[in-house]
């Protein structure tokens, strides 16, 4: 064996990952990301675990238990600390930040200016006292043109009447309100605005109460339901309708029920007041399945107990309608993306926009809702969270005499918060904001530039009226947020100004006309930020929350602010903790340690120090357009950003240097190779000779993860090993390849030794190789190398794909097939996808001279050659991910079926390939084509497969015409030839004559027996 890298220390990572451990470890994090990464809104957020154990694998010598390390405390460790790490595509700072935590010197880069901001603040030391005050003063800064405080200011624009105990006064406030956009009719004489429901469901929920179960009533003997907590999400008894067979609860089937808080309750039975006798040593609890409906024909809010039927009838106009939409009044038909009017026309919205409106003007909203909070019906319960203490939450009140409710009623047990109906005043109150924004609006800072045309932008905004980034809010958010900017900018600490700026951008998500309300989910009850999708699809139902926020709002400033203080804590003090091997540990390292970060393209780094490991994320081709969705928030935080740093001057983020695949900006899979090409080779120009790169890819789709492996080699590293993570059920992972099946894999790379590529080196002969260290590894990995739990038969495969790469990279450029051609990356993945699915699933479907042909090749005999005709499905299945379809079919094995339905193939025969295959090897006696015409054959008539040969020579055979300067050609191949003809013969009664003349003339010329 040879000891090419003598020098150079291994790494942990170069020979193991914990990839059970991490991927455990990486679900839950998923969901709940920790504090620090909580503070900012960004785009497809990694989870730090991954980026921690990479760390530390790179950074630990090989041999080194990275789970061990984990938990353990790295302020002084030597191996972690001062090492100089570089992340060329920061994005939301998590490479940064946990190498921070491990007292690397870090140097993060994004394109992306709102990037570089968010890393900034997350990294930046603060005073969490400081900053407590500086939120807080913020809080009482006095607005100009309220002359109030400015959470008064914020707060006063979303009061409503509380339903229950506040007619005449609007001193409960608004949590959400909801809007609904409406389409206006295609029809010329028609012209009706339809507004765009989809169903009437406003919210559900379940909230679990208190109850006697099977209560008996002294009067009449019967028993019953007692429940002493109410059920309801809205105020009004006359609102709330009951499902007559099943409205008991969960699990109480048809029970009859009764609440009354405390004794009499009227009995359901013989509708006495009774004190009924319990039979439960204490109460029990139930959940209650509850709806809030919306009234098409009247506009009331009314709430329904049970499964609602198909078919409701509104307690009011008695109107009667479907849950799910309601003809008469038109509806949104979301399957079908178009609306449908009561005059009987169905449209989409575009056409809608398109037919009535000026060029800037929006479709018309108007809301039917609110979801209100009123402290004084929610009575104590403001002291539940005890000791929780919020930022923003009412400190004096607290720290004075527990305040007790002045009333006990139906929302105490909600906490106070009630669904109710717009009324007038909700609407005044409206309209005096859009009032105060008008007259406000030229002194306040809010964004005026223009959307700019992009791939994101054109369709979600541009396309629907929305020309300018304003357009995005309402007038009263628009009011709200711009009074809230300045007052911020009002703060004279400037790294304190960016904190709050920082909680007021991931405010931003929230306070926009395309956020939404969930309704059904495990967030229920929650606002869903524009940005849960990564576009700008409009809405047609809207929920505005309160910009300053409530005790129970979600996700307003109050809350952001929160996170941001929690994120500064976390940063002091972290901790990350998990389960492993039944006990719970943690590692807590605080952010500390030296950092620079650059706003500007990677693609020339200006790294002045020699970098020990790049560790990154780069960008995935068009997965998420950065640029273009981050304009969203950047054109909020240059206004106070845009003289302080040159990266906030421009109107918009940069572009044109971004890496990605974007059609609209003319940008293809080709620049997007050539961006990550050029930012790895500088990688490799700054990093020590023995350093590593390590970073994760999301892939998801093959043609992606191709150019990023091309551009790895192509910038002078080599591959040394691949692992995968992921955090989806073990279920879905059998197939791997094409069906969308998204892995996180963790690439680890070293430069490449320059000596190992001057010499071309044959294909087939790394292939054997390959397949040896391949074998090694499936013993490694079933001798227990990753645990005692098995790897998905996918990671495996992944594991294995990465250990042949291996090989094929360190003498990338000097692989060569047996025509002297370089074997290019796509091919050799092809074919080492193929040999490790052999070699996973252990099937010996082709003889063993056979074993190493082209992939398509593979399929061909292995799937193919028995049939005339073959289902899209089992094509699919007989690539096994190894290719994808088109390689088939641009190969002129197969082409689209002409007959029957759904998606068939033909399987072309040697004849009907047989013009074809002659034009594309030209003339038998000429020499190899490669040298003849040069590059030139093989780019524009495809690369030559082994079934290329066999047909060719098939076809010739039954023209009757010579076979034997063909034969003559390919008698390098002739092993195959012979073994292929035998394979086939007996696939094929039909082709039995062919293949025998050639059998036969094989064995005639002692040209062609003794080849290898
Ligand atoms: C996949 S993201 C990184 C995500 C990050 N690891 C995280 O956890 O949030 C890739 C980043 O590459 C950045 N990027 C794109 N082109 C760039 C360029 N030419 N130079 C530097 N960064 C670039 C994008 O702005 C984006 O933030
Ligand atoms: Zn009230
Ligand atoms: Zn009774
Ligand atoms: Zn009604
Ligand atoms: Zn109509
Ligand atoms: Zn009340």
């Amino acid at each position: 064996m040879t000891t090419e890298t003598t020098q150079t220390t291994k790494r942990a990572i170069e020979e193991y990952f914990p990839i059970v451990e991490i991927n455990r470890l990486a679900v839950p994090e998923r969901n709940a990301f920790k504090p620090i990464y909580q503070m900012h809104k960004w785009f497809a957020r990694r989870a730090s675990c991954v980026f921690r154990a990479i760390l530390l694998g790179a950074m630990k010598p090989a041999g080194t238990d990275i789970m061990e390390e984990f938990y353990k405390d790295h302020t002084n460790d030597p191996d972690t600390k001062g090492k100089v790490i570089l992340d060329p595509f920061m994005g939301g700072g998590t490479t940064v930040v946990e190498a921070l935590r491990l007292g690397c010197k870090v140097i993060g880069i994004d394109l992306n200016p709102v990037a570089w901001f968010i890393v900034k603040t997350e990294v930046e030391p603060v005073d969490i006292d400081a900053l407590k005050d500086a939120f807080e003063r913020l809080a009482n800064r006095r607005v100009e043109w309220s002359g109030k405080s400015v959470r008064e200011t914020l707060l006063e624009r979303y009061k409503t009447e509380c339903p229950c105990c506040g007619a005449g006064r609007e001193d409960a406030d608004v949590i959400y309100t909801f809007w609904v956009k409406s389409a206006i009719c295609t029809s010329p004489n028609c012209k009706r605005q339809v507004p765009l429901f989809s169903d009437y469901v406003i919210s559900q929920k379940s909230p679990s109460i208190r109850y006697w179960r099977d209560a008996l009533c002294p009067k009449c003997g019967k028993s019953f339901d007692w429940e002493v907590e109410p059920a309801t999400l809205i105020a009004e008894p006359t609102l709330m309708v009951n499902n007559p067979l099943e409205a008991a609860g969960a699990g109480r089937g048809n029970k009859r029920w009764a609440y009354a808080p405390r004794p009499p309750v009227r009995c359901p039975w013989c509708r006495q007041e009774v004190t009924p006798q319990p039979r439960e040593p204490k109460p029990l609890r139930k959940k209650v399945d509850l709806t809030v409906l919306l009234c098409p024909f009247c506009e009331a809010v009314w709430q329904y107990r049970g499964t609602p039927p198909g078919r409701v009838a509104c307690p009011v106009c008695r109107g009667e309608y479907s849950v799910v939409a309601e003809r008469r009044v038109g509806y949104y038909d979301s399957k079908r993306m178009k609306f449908v009017c009561s005059c009987g026309t169905v449209a989409g919205v575009l056409e809608s926009v398109r037919k009535w409106l000026r060029e800037d003007e929006l479709l018309p909203i108007r809301p039917y809702a609110v979801e209100g909070w009123c402290p004084r019906c929610g009575g104590d319960s403001e002291d539940e969270e005890e000791g929780e203490e919020d930022l923003f939450g009412e400190k004096k009140r607290r720290r004075g005499k527990k305040r007790e409710p002045d009333h006990a009623c139906l929302l105490t047990k909600n906490g106070g918060k009630f669904f109710k109906r717009i009324t007038a005043l909700d609407l005044a109150r409206y309209q005096q904001a859009c009032q105060t924004w008008e007259h406000e609006k030229a002194r306040l800072p809010y964004p005026k530039s223009k959307v700019p045309w992009g791939e994101k932008t054109k369709s979600g905004l541009i396309a629907h009226n929305y020309r300018y980034w304003h357009q995005m809010f309402n007038p009263r958010q628009l009011l709200c947020l711009s009074t809230l900017l300045k007052d911020i900018d009002g703060e004279l600490d400037e790294t304190l100004k960016e904190m709050m700026l920082s909680a007021f951008n991931t405010a931003l998500n929230n306070s926009n006309m395309f956020s939404r309300y969930h309704r059904f989910s495990y967030r229920e009850g929650k606002i869903e930020g524009v940005f849960s999708r990564h576009d700008f699809q409009p809405k047609t139902t809207i929920c505005e929350g309160n910009v300053w926020g409530t005790k129970d709002g979600y996700g307003a400033f109050r809350q952001c602010s929160q996170k941001v203080i929690e994120g500064k804590e976390f940063a002091v003090a972290p901790s990350d903790s998990g389960r492993v091997e039944g006990a719970r540990r943690s590692a807590r390292d605080p952010v500390r340690g030296e950092w620079e970060l650059r706003a500007e393209t990677a693609t020339t780094l200006h790294v002045i120090d020699a970098v020990d490991f790049v560790v990154t994320d780069p960008p995935y081709a068009g997965n998420v357009n950065y640029a273009e969705l981050t304009d969203f928030f950047y054109v909020w935080l240059r206004l106070i950003l845009a003289d302080k740093y040159a990266s906030f001057a421009p109107e918009e983020t940069p572009k044109a240097e971004e890496i990605i695949e974007n059609p609209t900006r003319g940008k293809t899979g080709e620049d997007f190779e050539q961006g990550l090409t050029a930012v790895f080779r500088e990688c490799h120009r700054v990093l020590k000779d023995d350093g590593l790169l390590v970073f994760t890819f999301h892939h998801s789709e093959e043609r992606a993860w191709e150019a990023l492996l091309r551009a790895v080699c192509n910038a002078g590293f080599e591959i040394i090993t691949v692992f995968p993570i992921h955090g989806e059920a073990e279920t879905s992972m059998h197939l791997m390849g094409t069906e969308g099946i998204a892995y996180d894999l963790i690439h680890v790379c070293r430069k490449r030794d320059q000596q190992a590529t001057i010499e071309t080196r044959s294909w087939a002969g790394i292939r054997q190789e390959v397949r040896r260290n391949a074998r090694q590894e499936i013993e490694r990995i079933e001798g227990g190398r990753y645990g005692r739990e098995p790897l998905s038969p996918a990671d495996v495969r992944i594991i294995l794909i990465g250990k042949c790469l291996e090989l094929y990279s360190r003498h990338y450029g000097a692989v060569v097939d047996h025509e002297g051609k370089e074997v290019e990356l796509g091919t050799a993945l092809e074919e080492i996808r193929m040999m490790v699915d052999q070699l996973v699933t252990r099937e010996q479907p082709l003889p063993p001279e056979l074993q190493d042909i082209d992939a398509p090749s593979y399929i061909y005999l292995t799937a193919l050659c028995g049939q005339r005709e073959i289902k899209g499905d089992d094509v699919h299945k007989a690539t096994r991910g190894v290719m994808e379809i088109d390689v088939l079919r641009n190969a002129g094995l197969i082409i689209k079926g002409r007959t029957g339905r759904g998606r068939t193939y033909e399987v072309r025969s040697p004849r009907e390939r047989y013009n074809e295959l002659c034009e594309k090897f030209g003339d038998a006696g000429a020499p190899v084509q490669s040298t003849l015409f040069g590059e030139e054959v093989s780019r524009n008539r495809g690369r030559v497969l082994f079934i290329d040969k066999m047909h060719l020579l098939m076809g010739i055979a039954e023209g009757g015409e010579n076979l034997m300067p063909w034969l003559q050609r390919f008698r390098g191949d002739a092993p195959q030839i012979k073994v292929a003809c035998e394979y086939l013969s007996e696939r094929r009664r039909d082709w039995v004559p062919a293949l025998k003349k050639i059998l036969n003339l094989m064995d005639l010329g002692p040209l062609f027996r003794s080849e290898r």
